[in-house]
């Protein structure tokens, strides 16, 4: 005899399953059905397709119940357009990646040319050319003892992939109980769980615990707040730095394997150090057998005025993260820079290090970023920024006169306005307050009056601006009467 079928069961797997198509069925693809027709479409019908499909990164998705998304459709030089028409100052380049300004054709004809010649291979068992050139041609503006080079898709990956490469080369090294990482506070390194674990942002991290562990934060170089408490900024740099070597005591020597440190950190607004802070944390490093990481996912290239902050600084690190200018933020592309000492040992007998990605090394973004690095040459970009960066400075300077701007501070085309309720005590706003201020006021704000950039609060409240290293002293001015008005509209709202 069969067995007999449960009837209830199947009964309740079928309707299961026609629920499960029924509401399939009933999503709106109606952006894809006029795609498909041929039909056009316009900001309506990609305000209601992006609300109903897109989950936006690091972005509340409340307001969008009641307001419209801010749908950028193109880029040019420095401008920006959305798909209502308005026209904007790209005042962060994307997210720190523009730097060459959108829109050349070149990097598209690149892309192009070598799609006909290898669309793709990985950087598996198989080199390419253009890997090959782009190592090579990236190690001549290089820090002189970098000599190798570890690609991937980004600043997080290249961040996690130097914390593995670390531990494996202790362990081959027989110090295998080396393996935790100091960082510091408020730094932002990535999101994946090792990169987030450096991180030193206590919000972002609080859902994803537990994370890895034996990582520990140390005070970063928040000069603005500290002044106070130190006759020099050397003096200060010299503390900061020494209770790095405090946490390695702390930890045990033998147990911590790397410092990562932002060149100028970015989280919590562009604190630089002074060039001792670095000179001590090298010798930190190489008394404890500590390897030091700087991590120029936003400094590299240009950015800060030298080719790589580590230059201008004078850091002598023993690896280099970069990423998203690489390309000018036109294809994916991040590279660990690390002296040859940390490759020596996986030369030998069956050694590997397991750990890769598909899309790291794509012959697509390598080709564009070696054309992204002859725009670089022949507009002299970084000469630009050299030039330029203090009369940008001067510039944003001027915006002292309102009562809101307590710092203003950065180096290179990066700079952070620190906004304060009071001046002449530096006190700041609470977390009601800043709430108000930024996501209630400034963010829309700015952009309304023609300046995409960004208000944030993962410390104390401050305005970030990046702007492509194209621009020169006009645009400064046209940046500093957005930013006048905007902060002179703020300050009645305060
Ligand atoms: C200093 C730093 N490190 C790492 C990252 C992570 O880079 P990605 O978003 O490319 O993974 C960022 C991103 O902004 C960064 O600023």
């Amino acid at each position: 005899m069969a067995p007999k079928k449960s009837k209830g069961l199947l009964g309740l797997i079928g309707k299961k399953k026609s629920k499960k198509s029924d509401s399939g069925a009933r999503k709106d693809l109606k952006l894809f059905e006029a795609m498909q027709a041929g039909e056009a479409y316009g900001d309506k019908e990609l305000q209601r397709s992006a609300k109903d499909h897109l989950w936006m990164h690091f972005t509340r998705h409340s307001p969008y119940q009641t307001k419209d998304m801010t749908i950028i459709t193109r880029g040019e030089g420095h401008y920006l357009w959305d798909s209502k028409g308005n026209k904007v100052i790209d005042g962060l380049s994307g997210l720190f990646a523009v730097n060459a300004g959108h829109g050349h054709q070149e990097l598209a004809d690149a892309a192009s040319k070598q799609m006909m010649e290898l669309d793709f291979m990985p950087l598996w068992a198989y080199a390419h050319p253009r890997a090959i050139e782009l190592a090579e041609r990236l190690l001549s503006y290089a820090p002189k003892d970098l000599n190798r080079i570890f690609f991937t898709t980004g600043g997080g990956e290249a961040v996690e992939t130097a914390w593995k490469i670390a531990k494996q080369y202790y362990k081959l090294k027989g110090k295998p109980t080396k393996t935790k990482v100091i960082s510091r506070m408020t730094a932002y390194h990535g999101t994946s769980h090792g990169a987030l674990s450096i991180t030193g942002i206590a919000a972002m991290k609080a859902m994803f615990e537990p994370l890895v562990p034996s990582t520990i934060r140390v005070p970063n170089t928040n000069w603005y707040r500290s002044k106070h408490l130190f006759k020099t900024e050397e003096e200060f740099g010299l503390w900061a730095a020494n209770r790095i070597e405090e946490a390695i005591l702390m930890e045990g020597p033998d147990t911590v394997a790397a410092f990562y440190v932002e060149p100028i950190q970015n989280s919590g607004g562009c604190f630089t150090a002074h060039p001792s802070y670095f000179k001590r944390v090298r010798e930190i490093c190489d008394k404890y057998d500590v390897i030091f990481v700087a991590d120029e996912t936003i400094t590299g290239y240009g950015r800060s005025g030298e080719m790589f902050a580590c230059e201008r600084y004078g850091i002598e690190p023993d690896m280099m993260i970069t990423a998203k200018a690489i390309t000018s933020g036109t294809q994916p592309l991040g590279a660990l820079f690390l002296k040859e000492k940390y490759f020596e040992p996986f030369t030998e007998g069956t050694t590997i290090f397991p750990h890769g990605y598909t899309f790291a090394a794509h012959p697509v973004a390598c080709a564009v970023a070696l054309a992204n690095l002859d725009i670089y040459d022949r507009e002299k970009l970084v000469d630009n920024v050299r030039t330029n960066s203090p009369i940008f400075r001067k510039t944003l300077e001027k915006l002292y006169d309102l009562p809101i701007v307590g710092d203003v501070r950065g180096d290179g085309y990066f700079f952070a306005i620190e906004l304060v309720k009071n001046q002449e005590t530096r006190e700041t706003f609470n977390k009601e307050e800043s709430e108000k201020l930024l996501r209630g006021f400034l963010n829309s704000a700015f952009y309304e009056a023609g300046l995409y950039c960004r208000a944030d609060d993962r410390g104390d409240p401050v305005v970030q601006l990046a702007p492509p290293l194209t621009i020169g002293p006009k645009e400064f001015d046209e940046l500093e009467q957005i930013l006048r008005k905007v902060l002179t509209e703020a300050w009645k709202r305060v």
